[in-house]
């Protein structure tokens, strides 16, 4: 036997240890005796080398619990989740201070671009404001928008209260706060101030005595 044979037969021999693979020829040997219309089925082990892969990933996911996972210091689920609820909680007040109009009513300023105004023209209409305050804002059962004189306050902030918590009881004018949105609410009060002095056609006598500004 020269070396290379021998080479040959030591790999063979571990083929065979890693698979246990039965030798061809002798399946009888391993063949169950149970046939399902035609098909059989041999008893072969489950090959080594498949499981030696099994009890490898058994043996890290034991050492990975209790040394990586358990005991680690720097490393927790627990502490990972407070960190990004800690980080969560930086970026909301990082984007609150960036953005205080969005979040403080007494930062609301008038928006003044076309594309808002416009927005707050349609939503006037859509929201049924025109049933009471008439689509050229000169007033019917509410009050006419377009003077400068005051039941509960001009100029934006007050303006944006007024439809955000409505007027005084029974008067009609309901919190428009649960229906509208924040953002809805500003346009619709920017649309208002942006009307301020327009001559509607039938405008409906002055009410309330607060001229704005005060
Ligand atoms: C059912 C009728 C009705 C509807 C609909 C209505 N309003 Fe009014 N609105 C009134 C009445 C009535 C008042 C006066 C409230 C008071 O005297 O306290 C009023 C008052 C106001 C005022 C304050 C006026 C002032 O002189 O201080 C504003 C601003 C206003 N409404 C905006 C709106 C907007 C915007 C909408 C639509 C989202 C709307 N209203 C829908 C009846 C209505």
């Amino acid at each position: 036997m020269n070396k290379n044979s021998e080479k040959i037969s030591g790999w063979k021999k571990f083929m065979q240890s890693m698979t246990k693979a039965h030798d061809l020829g002798t399946e009888e040997d391993i063949l169950l005796d149970h046939d399902y219309d035609g098909i059989k089925e041999l008893d072969n082990v489950l090959p080594p080398w498949w499981l030696y892969g099994f009890y490898i990933t058994i043996a890290i996911s034991i050492f990975y619990y209790t040394q990586v996972f358990y005991n680690s210091e720097e490393y927790s689920q627990e502490k990972e989740y407070a960190a990004e609820v800690e980080q969560g909680k930086k970026d909301v007040e990082a984007y609150k201070a960036a953005n205080p109009e969005l979040f403080d009513d007494s930062n609301i300023v008038a928006l003044t671009d076309d594309a808002s105004l416009a927005k707050g023209k349609e939503l006037f209409a859509s929201k049924t404001c025109t049933a009471c305050h008439l689509v050229d804002l000169g007033g019917s059962i509410g009050p006419n928008l377009t003077d400068n004189k005051w039941i509960l306050g001009g100029g934006v902030k007050d303006i944006y209260n007024t439809i955000s918590k409505g007027g005084r009881p029974g008067k009609g004018m309901i919190a428009w706060e649960s229906t509208i949105s924040r953002e809805e609410r500003i346009q619709l009060a920017s649309y208002i101030v942006s009307m301020q002095g327009v001559a509607p056609a039938t405008p409906k006598a002055e009410e309330g005595d607060i001229v704005w500004p005060e």
